[in-house]
């Protein structure tokens, strides 16, 4: 058996008296493509941003390849391999297509394109090179024709698609994604879920969150319920499907507010 990527462990956290997610226990094995799955409010991004520093938990421990991540920076977090998308669209949208992918790829080159004021012939190598890896990166995406477009003139699905480049530029071990599915038309997702697919052939690893349940059953290996903070099933496709505490929350036969 190999060693979790990531493993999470009594992860809680409370805003006030909110408890928006509540004693999370679940791993990720390399490799693996994983859904959280659950109603509105559960806590799928509350959870995402404890694994991404945006906030620490609670309490509970999050370690990912054995090393304990709980509560790290962002930028830390970055650097140990996880990156993520946003639920509500973050791109630069000042920069072209290709810039917006150079700031991912910046994350894992030694000079800081962005920061250097000199044009020393070791930044333009380095500007160079990430320009390069950008451009692999976007034609994997399917988008290189629209490198040199406004980021913000792009079609919102292509603007997911970039997004999704941006964060795999950084070479990241593991890539989160917040709903990467909403707001594509269905020939956008089926794009999308091919890209995620290619990518985990090459060895990526994939948390993501989505309501779209015929992408969630298509793609993932496994799937994490969440319902009011607690995880309330884990299991396969086939398995959660039949599962009487999902068909419950999603259906409200125990609960009038869950949809
Ligand atoms: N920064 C915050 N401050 C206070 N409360 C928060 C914060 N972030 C989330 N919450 C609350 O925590 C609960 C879980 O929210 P969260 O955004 O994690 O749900 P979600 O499962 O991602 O929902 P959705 O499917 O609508 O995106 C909600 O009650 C929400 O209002
Ligand atoms: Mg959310």
């Amino acid at each position: 058996m190999s060693n979790p990527l990531l493993d999470v462990q009594g992860l809680t956290k409370s805003f006030g008296g909110v408890i928006a997610v509540s004693d999370v226990n679940f791993h990720l094995n390399p490799g693996e493509i994983v859904a959280v799955i659950g109603p509105n409010g559960a806590g799928k991004t509350t959870l995402f941003n404890m694994i991404t520093g945006v906030f620490p938990p609670t309490s509970g421990k999050i370690f990912f390849q054995k090393e304990e991540i709980t509560g790290k920076q962002p930028f830390q977090i970055a650097n140990a391999g996880i990156t993520r998308t946003f639920q509500n669209l973050q791109i630069f949208e000042n920069m072209t297509v290709i810039e917006n992918v150079m700031t991912g790829v910046h994350c894992r080159l030694k000079t800081g394109f962005l920061t250097s004021g000199f044009r020393l012939p070791s930044v333009r190598k380095e500007e160079k090179q990430a320009y390069e890896i950008a451009m692999h990166f976007l034609e994997k995406v399917g988008i290189s024709a629209l490198a040199h477009e406004d980021s913000k003139v792009l079609p919102y699905g292509n603007q997911r698609l970039l997004e999704i480049a941006r964060a795999a530029a950084s070479s990241p071990k593991l890539i989160l994604l917040d709903e990467p599915m909403a707001g594509l038309n269905p020939q956008e997702s089926a794009q999308l879920v091919q890209v995620i697919r290619q990518m985990r052939m090459e060895g990526m690893t994939f948390l993501f969150v989505e309501h779209d349940m015929e992408t969630v059953m298509g793609i993932s290996d496994r799937i994490v319920v969440i319902d009011y903070g607690k995880k309330i099933a884990e299991g396969t496709p086939a398995e959660i499907y039949e599962n009487e505490k999902v068909i419950a929350a999603y259906l409200g036969t125990d609960d009038e507010e869950a949809i």
